[in-house]
C-alpha cells in the first residue's frame, strides 16, 4: 500500500493541487489504458474542485470524450434533488464540459435502494471488468471519520463480496448507496480531499491512531496495489504534518 500526503497552504491552493493531481492521473491512465474512470463524491470540498475543473484554466486539459464519471456514494433522492451528489456535480462540472452523455454513470436511484446498488454494481463490472479497478476514486472525509457513505457503527454487517450496497444511515436519516471498501480498495488511485480545521483532530486519529474501522471507517481505505493520496490544506493537517 502506497500512501502519500500532500499539504497545501490553504483551501484555494488545495483545489489547484487536487486539479493538477486529477490531470496527471488522467493523462497516465489515458496513456496506459485509453480511458479514465473517475468516481466522484459529494460534499462541499469536492464541489470546489469540480468548479475549478470546469474553469478555463483546466477544462481544455481533459479529453472528456475518454473520461467516465461515476459516484462513489449517492443519497437516495431523485437526481434533480438539491441533496443529490449527481445534481451537485452536474451543476458544478458536467453542465459546463463537452462530455458524452454515455460517459456519465449516475446511480440509478429510480430503482429501489437495493435494486439501484445491484444495478450499479453490474454496470461497473460491465464497463470495468470483474476486477473493477477505478483509475481514480475521489473521497471526502466527514468530521466523524466517515468516507463515501461508510459511517461509524454501520460497517460490520456489510455483505463482504458486494461492490456497491444500499443502507439506511440513521445519522443522516436517509438511504445511501455507496461503494464498499472492497471496491474502493481495488482502485488504481484513491484521493482524499480534506479541508478545514474541523477535520484536523479526526484526521490525526484516522492516520495515526489505533485501527478501529467501525469507529473510523476512513481507516478501511487502503488500496492494494493502488495508491492513496491525502490532499489536505494546512488547517486540516494541523500540527500532524
Ligand atoms: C456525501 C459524501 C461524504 C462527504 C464527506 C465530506 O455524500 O456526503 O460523499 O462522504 O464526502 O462528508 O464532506 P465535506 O467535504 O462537505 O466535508
Amino acid at each position: 500500500m502506497l500512501c502519500t500526503t500532500l499539504v497545501s497552504t490553504d483551501a484555494t491552493t488545495l483545489m489547484r493541487d487536487a486539479a493538477e493531481h486529477c490531470d496527471r492521473l488522467c493523462h497516465e491512465a489515458l496513456a496506459a489504458r485509453g480511458v479514465f474512470h473517475m468516481a466522484l463524491s459529494g460534499g462541499s470540498t469536492p464541489k470546489a474542485l469540480f468548479n475549478l475543473l470546469a474553469a478555463p484554466a483546466y477544462v481544455g486539459r481533459f479529453d472528456w470524450s475518454r473520461i467516465h464519471l461515476w459516484w462513489s456514494d449517492e443519497r437516495y433522492v431523485p437526481l434533480d434533488h438539491p441533496d443529490s451528489n449527481y445534481c451537485m456535480a452536474r451543476e458544478a462540472l458536467i453542465s459546463k464540459i463537452a462530455i458524452p452523455a454515455g460517459n456519465i454513470h449516475a446511480t440509478p436511484v429510480q430503482l429501489s435502494p437495493d435494486g439501484a446498488a445491484a444495478q450499479y454494481e453490474s454496470d461497473i463490472i460491465r464497463l470495468l471488468g470483474s476486477a473493477a479497478a477505478f483509475d481514480l476514486i475521489l473521497l471526502g472525509m466527514g468530521d466523524d471519520g466517515h468516507t463515501a457513505s461508510l459511517f461509524p457503527g454501520a460497517i460490520s454487517d456489510f455483505p463482504p463480496d458486494h461492490l456497491v450496497i444500499a443502507h439506511y444511515v440513521p445519522k443522516v436519516g436517509m438511504q445511501r448507496i455507496t461503494f464498499t471498501p472492497k471496491l474502493i480498495n481495488a482502485a488504481h488511485h484513491v484521493a482524499f480531499l480534506v479541508s478545514g480545521k474541523g477535520k484536523s483532530a479526526v484526521l490525526d486519529r484516522v492516520l495515526h491512531g489505533s485501527y478501529q474501522p467501525d469507529v473510523l471507517p476512513s481507516q478501511l481505505i487502503s488500496p492494494v496495489p493502488g495508491e492513496t493520496t491525502w490532499l489536505l490544506d494546512r488547517d486540516a493537517a494541523g500540527a500532524n504534518f
